[in-house]
């Protein structure tokens, strides 16, 4: 009796969740989603290649300098970098008191208290502290940028599909609103205060395009040319720092892992050959593979003056 009482329960929700099923199916070929601007007109990230890409990737330091001073001079005035400390420029390849000078001299100081007043202060960086954000507050962020915030940028490489080569194609795509877009969907017009950029999720950003003109940064003799596109692409590799400062040392340790479990997979598979062997000997083979088949066979073979 309660066997049938849940049978019968149970039939009825399959039912149900077909019925509903069949109904969302109908509506949707009834009334298709309505075509948006963001379906249309958005685009993939552009390719972009670097040399901390694949498995056996190793950081350009030069081009990561570069995209340090791209970050310094252009994005730290929006944006701030909280999970990277100066110290850790070490790895970029600056000397002690180059760090000890850059933390000395940024443009923003880090929050302090007077250590006579208890009141809240600021003092100037060192290589221990991590670069401070360039606002106050959330508040006071999305004050200065039309209400909208700019993210820190430690883990940007890592938190959007595309990663650097994202950066790279938002950097570089600002246009103007394609006509055949305004006359297809009037509405989605850019706002006020909004720019283009077909690579952004909803097309229109709040950021103002950051690398305008080229030589907007002095590189160092010896460095490429700053064109947009150059700074562009260094301050990207810069972020997949910032975002795996480390990925050097796990490009380097993952072989000898993975040689190592080859090895131990080929001592265990011996080892277990070693240990079933006289167990799996006791078992009689047959069939044609079976020795005593083969000779049979080969005996035959032989009698009927059949080689090979
Ligand atoms: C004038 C201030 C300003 C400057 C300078 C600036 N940004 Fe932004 N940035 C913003 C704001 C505001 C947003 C948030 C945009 C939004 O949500 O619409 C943003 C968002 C971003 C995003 C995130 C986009 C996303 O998918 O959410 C990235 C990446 C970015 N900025 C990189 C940079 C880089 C790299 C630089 C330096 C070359 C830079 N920004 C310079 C204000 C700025």
């Amino acid at each position: 009796m309660f066997r049938w009482i849940a049978g019968i329960v149970g039939f009825a929700f399959a039912a149900a969740v077909l019925v509903a099923f069949g109904s969302d199916l109908r509506t949707y070929f009834k009334a298709p989603p309505e075509a948006t601007a963001e379906h249309e007109f958005h685009r993939e990230h552009k390719e972009l290649k670097l040399a901390s890409d694949g498995p056996f990737g190793q950081f350009d330091k030069q081009q990561l300098q570069r995209g340090f001073q791209v970050y310094k001079e252009v994005c730290s005035g929006c944006h701030s970098l909280t999970r990277v400390a100066f110290r850790d420029l070490h790895q970029l390849g600056y000397e002690e008191a180059e760090v000890k000078a850059i933390a000395n001299q940024w443009q923003v100081e880090v929050p302090s208290v007077n250590p006579d007043t208890g009141e809240p202060a600021t003092r100037k960086a060192v290589p221990a502290d991590h670069f401070p954000s360039p606002y106050a507050n959330e508040t006071a962020a999305r004050a200065a940028n039309n209400n909208a915030l700019p993210p820190d940028l430690s883990l940007m490489a890592k938190a959007r599909e595309g990663g650097a080569a994202y950066v790279y194609s938002i950097l570089t795509g600002y246009q103007n609103q394609p006509a055949e877009l305004l006359e297809k969907f009037p509405a989605a017009k850019t706002a006020q205060g909004l720019h283009y950029n077909p690579y952004f999720a909803n097309l229109n950003l709040a950021m103002p395009p950051p690398l305008t003109s080229e030589g907007q940064v002095t590189y160092a003799p010896g460095n490429p040319k700053p064109t947009v596109d150059q700074m562009a692409r260094d301050v990207s590799a810069f972020l997949v720092w910032t975002a795996e400062p480390n990925l050097q040392g796990r490009h380097k340790s993952g072989w000898p892992v993975v040689i190592f479990l080859i090895i131990a997979t080929l001592l265990g598979f011996l080892s277990y050959r070693e240990i079933w062997a006289q167990a799996k000997r006791k078992v009689p083979s047959k069939g044609p593979s079976a020795p005593a088949s083969k000779a049979k066979r080969t005996r035959t073979s032989k009698k009927a003056g059949v080689t090979g």
